[in-house]
């Protein structure tokens, strides 16, 4: 069973796919076992408690400093015991800390197409934003595993969505969602719950065939 904590800090859209996912065994062998979130109002909180799961809120505001916050989040991840941590629409850097303690056992989404449209100041809704100001015509979503670098690990899946005509963020994130990454996170979560992810030693990553 491969024991999974997803990072949140919204609305949750990624944390439902992922428990529809399970449940309806396009993912097996799968159990989230906390949902953490840094802000205490976030909706993914209220979809975890639906779906019977421990959501537990580890907020910076609750600390004095960085510092503080980064060791109560590495904390809270070591006491879940997961052999993976997802990030899914997660606005916190992750810190050095937990990156190190989890090495290679984190992935997050973005909703763009790595190394496109990524860094810092790319989060949200400011991504869609800012693929309407240059006049992109494809966009789309990447998930990848967290190394030291912002939106920089090994790549693990992607997949293209169109921009259209008259596109406003709003409309073009939500395509970007239902397009692709309530798709791809269910799907990287799946290809790493039956053993079939690699990571070679140049940092690029390899899907076993379905046996
Ligand atoms: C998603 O679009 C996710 O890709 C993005 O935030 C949104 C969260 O939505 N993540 C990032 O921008 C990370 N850099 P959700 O809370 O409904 O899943």
């Amino acid at each position: 069973m491969l024991r999974v904590a997803v990072c949140v800090s919204g609305g949750g859209t990624n944390l439902q796919a992922i428990i529809d996912a399970i449940k309806n065994g396009k993912i097996q062998n799968t159990q989230i076992v906390r949902v953490i979130s840094n802000n205490k109002n976030a909706y993914a909180l209220k979809r975890a408690e639906a779906a019977g799961i421990e959501g537990v809120c580890v907020s910076p505001r609750d600390f004095d400093n960085r510092e503080l916050f980064n060791n109560a989040l590495l904390k809270s991840l070591k006491e879940a015991d997961p052999d993976l941590i997802v990030l899914a629409g997660f606005m916190v850097a992750v810190p050095a800390c937990v990156i190190d303690a989890f090495r290679g056992r984190i992935i997050n989404i973005h909703p763009a197409l790595i190394p496109a449209f990524c860094g810092k100041g790319y989060y949200g809704l400011h991504v869609h934003e800012k693929v309407l100001s240059r006049g992109a015509k494809v966009t789309g979503a990447t998930v990848h595993f967290v190394d030291e670098d912002l939106d920089h690990g090994p790549i693990l899946l992607q997949k293209a969505v169109d921009v259209k005509e008259g596109d406003t963020p709003e409309v073009l994130q939500r395509r970007v969602m239902e397009e692709a990454e309530w798709i791809l996170l269910p799907r990287a979560i799946s290809l790493i719950a039956q053993g079939r992810v690699m990571i070679d030693e140049n940092g690029l990553t390899h899907i076993k065939e379905d046996e």
